[in-house]
C-alpha cells in the first residue's frame, strides 16, 4: 500500500508523542510530509524518514522552533498554511494547534484550507469544531473529505466512538460526566484538607494544570467537549454560551468535606440532557454518591450515556496526557487508512 501523507499542525505535547507514535515500526503506512508550529508552516514532500522523527520531537520539547529545526531534517518552509499543505501533497490534515473556541483561531484556517484541498482531518484540537462546526461540514462536504475528532473528548479513551455506536437507533437521552481531569485533581486534592488555591498550585506542580489554568477550573474545557458531544453522540447543535457553567474555584473546603461526611463526593459534573426539541448542558459543582461511576479521583474522567432502549453504558479512565490523546489521533487515522483502503 502506498503510504497515507501526513501534515500535522501542532507540535506540542501531542503533536510530539504523535511523531514518536509516527516514528514506531507498526505506523509504516503513514509519513509525515508536512508541519506548522507557530514558527511557521514548512513541506517535505518526499516524506520525513522515520528516524527522523524523534531527534525532531526532541528538538520541539526542548523548545526549538520549526524554523529553526527545519533545515536539518529537509523540511522546506512556505509563504504560509495554505501554500504548505498544498506543497506538502498530504492527503490528511491533523489538527493538534491551541483551542480556540470563540473564533476557531489558526486551527480553524487551517482546517478550512484542507478541507478545501479536499484533505480528511483528524481533530486533536476542539476550538475549530467548537466554533465552526456546520462551516467544517460544509466544507468538507464540499471537498469530499472526512472529519474525525475522536480525541477532542476523553482523551484515549473512545468516548465518541463508544457513545456513537451506543446511539444506533437508541437516543442517547442524557448525558453525565467528569470530563476534566484537572477538576478531578483539585478536587481529589481538596478532600485531603488542601485549600483550592493549594490544590491547583499542586496540580500544576503535577503538571496536570496549565499555568492559567481557567478554561479548566471554570467548565470552558468540559463545557466545549459537551458541544461535540451533542453534535457527534446526539446530533443536535449546542452553541458554547448555552453551557451553564460554574467554577470549580468556588468549592469551598466546608462542602467538600460535608460530602465526604455523607458518604459522597463533590464534583464538578458535566451534564447534557434531551429537552423537547433542544438541549440543555451545564457543568456544575454537584454531590454524587461514592459508589458512582462519577465519583472518579486522581485526575480520572467518567462519562454515562443514558439511552432510551438500552440502559447506561459508562466509560472511565485516564481523560487526557499528550500519549493517551496521540493514541486516539492515531486511531483515527487507522480508521482513515482503512476507509481508503475500502475496508
Ligand atoms: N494535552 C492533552 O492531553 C490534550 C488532550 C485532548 C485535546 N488536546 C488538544 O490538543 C491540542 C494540542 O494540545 P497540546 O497539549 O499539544 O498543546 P500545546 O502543548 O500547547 O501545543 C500547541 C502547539 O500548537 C502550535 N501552534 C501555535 N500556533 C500555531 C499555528 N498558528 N499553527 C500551527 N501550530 C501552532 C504551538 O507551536 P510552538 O511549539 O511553536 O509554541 C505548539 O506546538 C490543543 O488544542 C488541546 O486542547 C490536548
Amino acid at each position: 500500500m502506498k503510504e497515507l501523507r501526513l501534515f500535522i499542525s501542532g507540535l506540542g505535547h501531542v503533536g510530539r508523542a504523535l511523531l514518536g507514535r509516527l516514528s514506531e515500526p507498526d505506523a509504516a503506512d503513514f509519513a509525515a510530509c508536512g508541519l506548522a508550529d507557530s514558527s511557521g508552516a514548512f513541506s517535505a514532500p518526499g516524506g520525513l524518514g522515520r528516524e527522523a522523527l524523534p531527534g525532531l520531537a526532541e528538538g520541539k520539547r526542548l523548545g526549538g522552533r520549526l524554523a529553526d529545526l527545519a533545515p536539518g531534517c529537509g523540511l522546506r518552509r512556505e509563504a504560509g498554511i495554505r501554500e504548505a499543505l498544498e506543497a506538502s501533497g498530504a492527503g490528511i490534515l491533523v489538527e493538534l494547534a491551541p483551542t480556540d473556541p470563540l473564533t476557531g483561531g489558526p486551527a480553524l484556517v487551517t482546517a478550512l484550507a484542507a478541507l478545501e484541498l479536499g484533505m480528511d482531518l483528524v481533530f486533536a484540537s476542539k476550538g475549530a469544531l467548537v466554533a465552526a462546526w456546520d462551516r467544517l461540514e460544509a466544507a468538507a462536504s464540499a471537498g469530499g473529505g472526512r472529519i474525525l475528532h475522536s480525541a477532542t473528548v476523553g482523551g484515549g479513551m473512545p468516548v465518541i466512538d463508544a457513545g456513537r455506536a451506543f446511539s444506533r437507533g437508541n437516543p442517547i437521552q442524557r448525558i453525565e460526566a467528569l470530563l476534566n481531569g484537572t477538576s478531578v485533581y483539585v478536587l481529589s486534592m481538596m478532600e485531603g484538607g488542601l485549600s483550592v488555591e493549594q490544590a491547583v498550585a499542586q496540580a500544576q506542580a503535577a503538571g496536570l494544570a496549565e499555568a492559567d489554568p481557567s478554561a479548566d477550573l471554570d467548565g470552558l474545557d468540559a463545557a466545549c467537549k459537551l458541544c461535540i458531544l451533542a453534535r457527534s453522540v446526539m446530533g443536535l447543535p449546542l452553541a458554547l454560551g448555552d453551557v451553564e457553567r460554574q467554577s470549580v474555584r468556588e468549592a469551598s473546603p466546608e462542602a467538600v468535606a460535608s460530602a465526604l461526611e455523607r458518604g459522597e463526593r463533590l464534583r464538578a459534573v458535566a451534564v447534557l440532557e434531551r429537552t423537547g426539541g433542544g438541549l440543555s448542558a451545564s457543568v456544575r459543582l454537584g454531590s454524587v454518591p461514592a459508589s458512582s461511576p462519577l465519583a472518579r479521583t486522581g485526575s480520572e474522567n467518567a462519562v454515562i450515556f443514558h439511552s432510551l432502549n438500552a440502559g447506561d453504558l459508562t466509560v472511565l479512565g485516564k481523560g487526557a496526557g499528550p500519549r493517551e490523546t496521540a493514541s486516539a489521533v492515531y486511531r483515527d487515522l487507522l480508521v482513515l487508512r482503512d476507509l481508503r483502503q475500502g475496508l
